[in-house]
């Protein structure tokens, strides 16, 4: 008779686990026992080049050598990941003869533990047993993964704050998360950065950080439109960094949701200095900057082998010839790699004559990239000399990227 299993959540934390076998089983299976904090020995003449990697970076101890019973000295688990039925046999019974829990790969009716489908949001960790059938228990998980990453119950998984003690049920209130947006489409943010919006009592957003972000946020979040227009009405930075602060100290989990990445000409650096000045405690989760991203969306790698060895992301919004202007033109000219332009449009005439005032070729190739990643991306493809007016007549408007170099044309057919 089949007993149901009787599910633990293991705290393996400094604790000895055993893993027989370094082939795609055990790859599959290491990372979630070292994330664990698992003291993980790893027994198998052979190893995969990722958990090599691993080795290597003395993350686990790898004993290069088929199993003897001894590896089990000091042992809480072990994983078989062999294919040898006789061999993991033998493991198992050296483990039931050790009172260890045994997990095997290649017979699970054998094997004394299963390892669970596991999705984890935050502190929350799901994990599903199929019944003897590892199909049906990746089906089920993946449609509570789906089912929570549509945000149905964004609170249940963050928790709310608890109004005794100040904090929720996996995090700390009064504290600010400066998070990179990304470039435009909203399934660019990372994994967390959309975590933690989900569980934020207050949004501070610039402008370029995706609407529809904004638009599934819970409708009692405070979202507080921080918006930095070119040349047009802006709020001073001292005055969101007062906002960051204030809200924080009354208590709020603020998160300061900026495009592209925070520290990415994104002013990210003055803002944590201000929490970290009021004592604010700050995470800072990066973002997919549009440096890289509005190039690749226009099929431009920034990086080819035999191409370009470098590339060198620079800001625009200052002229060539401004006393503030901190950027070296003419020994960008020199360099032989992929340059990119942020907010360079207004001055992109004086940018690209500069440029060919010191040596860089006027027929080198270049591209403009507008509100890239997004449904009304628009590119231009140019070269050096014709960029600054072949862009007027195209009537290309920020935001917008300018990328120079052999690139642009790498991937072309
Ligand atoms: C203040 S900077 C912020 C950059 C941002 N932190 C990042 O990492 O992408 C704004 C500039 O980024 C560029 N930019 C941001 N989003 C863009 C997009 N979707 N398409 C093209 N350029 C973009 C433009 O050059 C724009 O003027």
């Amino acid at each position: 008779m089949t007993s149901n299993p009787y599910p633990l959540g293991l705290r393996l934390h400094g604790r000895r686990v055993v893993v027989v076998g370094g082939g795609a089983v055990a790859t599959r299976r290491v990372p979630a026992l070292l994330d664990a904090g698992a003291d993980v020995l790893l027994v198998a003449p052979e190893l995969t080049p990722a958990l090599r990697a691993r080795a290597d970076a003395g993350r686990l101890h790898w004993v290069p050598r088929r199993f003897v019973p001894e590896d089990l000295d000091g042992a809480w688990l072990v994983q078989v990941a062999i294919d040898d039925p006789i061999a993991a046999a033998s493991v198992s019974a050296v483990a039931a003869e050790r009172r260890i829990f045994c997990v095997r790969a290649d017979d699970r009716t054998a094997a004394t533990a299963w390892t669970p489908a596991v999705t984890r949001h935050g502190p929350v960790t799901v994990a599903v047993l199929g019944g003897g059938d590892p199909r049906r228990a990746i089906t089920v998980r993946d449609a509570i993964r789906d089912l929570l990453a549509v945000r149905l119950a964004p609170d249940a998984i963050a928790g709310r704050p608890d109004a005794s003690t100040g904090t929720t049920g996996g995090r700390q209130a009064g504290r600010v998360a400066l998070v990179g947006a990304g470039p435009g489409d909203p399934e660019l943010i990372t994994v967390k950065g959309w975590r933690l919006l989900t569980e934020a009592d207050v949004v501070v957003a610039d402008r370029l950080v995706p609407g529809l972000l904004l638009d599934e946020l819970r409708p009692d979040v405070e979202l507080v439109d921080a918006s930095k227009i070119p040349y047009g009405p802006s709020r001073a930075q001292e005055e969101i960094n007062q906002i960051l602060v204030d809200r924080a100290l009354a208590g709020a989990f603020v998160v300061r949701l900026k495009g592209g990445d925070p520290y990415v000409f994104g002013r990210g650096g003055e803002e944590l200095l201000a929490c970290a000045a009021a004592g604010v405690p700050v995470t800072v989760v990066p973002g997919v900057t549009s440096s890289i991203a509005a190039p690749a969306a226009a099929g431009i790698p920034v990086t080819h082998r035999g191409v370009a060895h470098e590339f060198t992301v620079v800001s625009g919004h200052l002229a060539p010839d401004a006393p503030a202007s901190l950027v070296r033109w003419d020994a960008l000219a020199g360099l032989h790699g992929t340059l990119v332009i942020l907010m360079g449009l207004k001055n992109l005439a004086a940018i690209t004559a500069t440029l060919i005032a010191h040596g860089r070729s006027p027929q080198t190739p270049a591209a403009v990239v507008q509100e890239a990643t997004t449904g009304t991306q628009r590119v231009l493809r140019s070269t050096l000399g014709e960029v600054a007016a072949d862009l007027c007549a195209a009537d290309l408007r920020p935001p917008a990227v300018v990328v120079v170099g052999d690139v642009v044309g790498a991937l072309d057919g």
